[in-house]
């Protein structure tokens, strides 16, 4: 008898640190995700910053360098020879201009909002292939004119860090992108055919993966790697539409939209 209860009690001890064990184990993982998530955020908010001062006050200095440059190009009294030289300056000035519109775009992607989802997608791998020599293919299928921002914004940040990965570690110099809306789910997959990589060692190396990976869970997506040493690189997102959207992110996404049809903010 005594055996039993020793032995019903080693068994229920052992349960109950093992139980410890797990729910420590869960305990750190939320805190991890929460870390990131605020990482991210962080991260966020500061792009939209230096993206607001190169656009707003950069970008608006070297604007009105150019119309001075230009008036005094047309009033001056001088030489064919200065006023051509003017020209080749104005022309550098407005190629200044437009990089810097360029690197605010990518900075913050209000132009998620301004132009819509796809055709924000669209530029941004317009841009890699005039500017990084990346030919990307885009192919999109079904992908609704209103995607809700949290879900556009995390896709579109997927496939601008993806992008880069392919240019920075992957030599290709090709990539394919595919949006594929269907049954209320958005696909978002980035491949390349470079030198791939094994993602056990990749994973906390850089910040790139983790913040794709964070980004996705934390609008109840799902984020798979598919990847090894000599055979290209596959990263697939799947994330909820509205219809499969948890209850506060369609929510906050309805409030959202309800807000800007009113034009007022719904912070
Ligand atoms: N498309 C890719 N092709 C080859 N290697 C890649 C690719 N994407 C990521 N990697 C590998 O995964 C690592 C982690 O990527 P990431 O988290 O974005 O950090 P970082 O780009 O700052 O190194 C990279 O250092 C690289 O070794
Ligand atoms: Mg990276």
């Amino acid at each position: 008898m005594l055996t039993i209860q020793l032995f019903l009690l080693v068994v229920g001890l052992s349960m109950l640190s093992l139980a410890i064990v797990v729910a420590e184990r869960e305990a750190l993982q939320a805190r991890e995700a929460t870390w990131n998530r605020r990482l991210i955020d962080a991260q966020e908010h500061e792009r939209s910053r230096i993206a607001s001062e190169l656009h707003d006050d950069i970008g608006q200095q070297v604007a009105l360098l150019l119309i001075e440059i230009n008036q005094f190009a047309k009033g001056a009294e001088i030489s064919e020879r200065a006023r051509e030289e003017l020209r080749t300056l104005c022309k550098a000035g407005t190629r200044i201009s437009s990089d810097l519109t360029g690197i605010s775009h990518n900075l913050h992607p209000l132009v998620v909002d301004l132009v819509g989802f796809e055709a924000a997608v669209r530029g941004l791998c317009q841009r890699f292939t005039e500017r990084r020599s990346l030919a990307v293919q885009l192919h999109c299928d079904g992908v609704p004119a209103e995607v809700p921002h949290a879900v556009s914004l995390c896709s579109y940040r997927l496939v601008q860090e993806a992008l880069h990965n392919v240019v920075k570690h992957s030599s290709a110099s090709r990539a394919g992108v595919e949006l594929l809306a269907a049954d209320g789910w958005l696909t978002v997959c980035v491949s390349d055919a470079g030198s791939g990589f094994d993602p056990a060692h990749a994973i906390g190396g850089g910040l790139g993966l983790i913040s794709m990976r964070e980004r996705v869970r934390s609008v109840g997506g799902h984020f798979t790697i598919e990847t090894a040493p000599g055979s290209g690189t596959r990263l697939r997102a799947l994330l909820p539409l509205p219809r499969h959207a948890g209850d506060n992110t369609a929510s906050r996404d309805d409030l959202r939209h309800v807000a800007r049809n009113l034009s007022v903010s719904s912070e």
